[in-house]
């Protein structure tokens, strides 16, 4: 199988959203709910372009990305008011304890996306010239060192949307991705 720079990160939103919980929830839950669906549809959309199974469109991939600009930074946390979690959210109490920790990764989402739809005209890393496919995907270094080490550490720390818009659209993807799953990770009780 190939092991791609994005598989990872995609893996667990994907896994996310197949498992919706959708069911019994109002107001402000179900909007997030839905801001966050649509969210995991535009990643779906593309994911198949990013693995290099559909042919590139560089369109396509800038409508996701600003699908997902649209619903993070505070479009995304004001509708996590103090408390609105329990059945059937999957909000943890955590986001209101670690309040700040959930808003940066809300703002970083809204950066990396911001970065992604810049990146949407660079391509795939393995289509640009004089840029070593073996280094940005082959033993996924760039996952392993960078990115991961970036978002495990101080996540995105300090990177702008410029610097993500000057990566290969595969590799800003896989950044926005990371977002994503960190704060799965951190911020919501997903079914096992
Ligand atoms: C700042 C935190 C944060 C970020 C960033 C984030 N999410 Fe979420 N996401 C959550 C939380 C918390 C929930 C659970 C909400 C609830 O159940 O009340 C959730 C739930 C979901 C769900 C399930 C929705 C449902 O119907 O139950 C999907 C799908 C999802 N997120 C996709 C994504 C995708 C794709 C991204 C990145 C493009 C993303 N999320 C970025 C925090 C985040």
């Amino acid at each position: 199988m190939n092991i791609r720079l994005t598989s990872i990160a995609l893996a667990s939103v994907i896994a996310g959203a197949a498992a919706l919980a959708h069911t019994g929830a109002t107001g402000v839950v179900l909007e997030r709910m839905e801001g966050m669906k649509a969210m995991g549809d535009a990643v779906q959309a593309v994911a198949p372009m990013m693995r290099g199974e559909l042919e590139y469109d560089g369109d396509a991939l800038r409508r996701a990305a600003e699908t997902i600009e649209a619903h993070s930074g505070s479009t995304m946390t004001d509708l996590f008011p103090e408390g609105s979690n329990g059945d059937p959210s999957e909000a943890r109490d955590l986001i209101w304890e670690e309040w700040d920790r959930f808003a940066a990764l809300a703002e970083q989402m809204q950066v990396a996306a911001r970065g992604l739809a810049l990146a949407a005209d660079n391509g795939l890393a393995h289509e640009q010239g004089g840029m070593s496919t073996g280094t940005m995907m082959g033993g996924g270094s760039m996952m392993g060192g960078n990115v991961s080490g970036m978002m495990g550490g101080g996540m995105m720390s300090g990177m702008t949307a410029a610097d993500i818009g000057a990566m290969p659209a595969d590799a800003a993807f896989a950044m926005a991705s990371q977002v994503c799953s960190a704060c799965h990770t951190r911020f919501r009780a997903e079914d096992e």
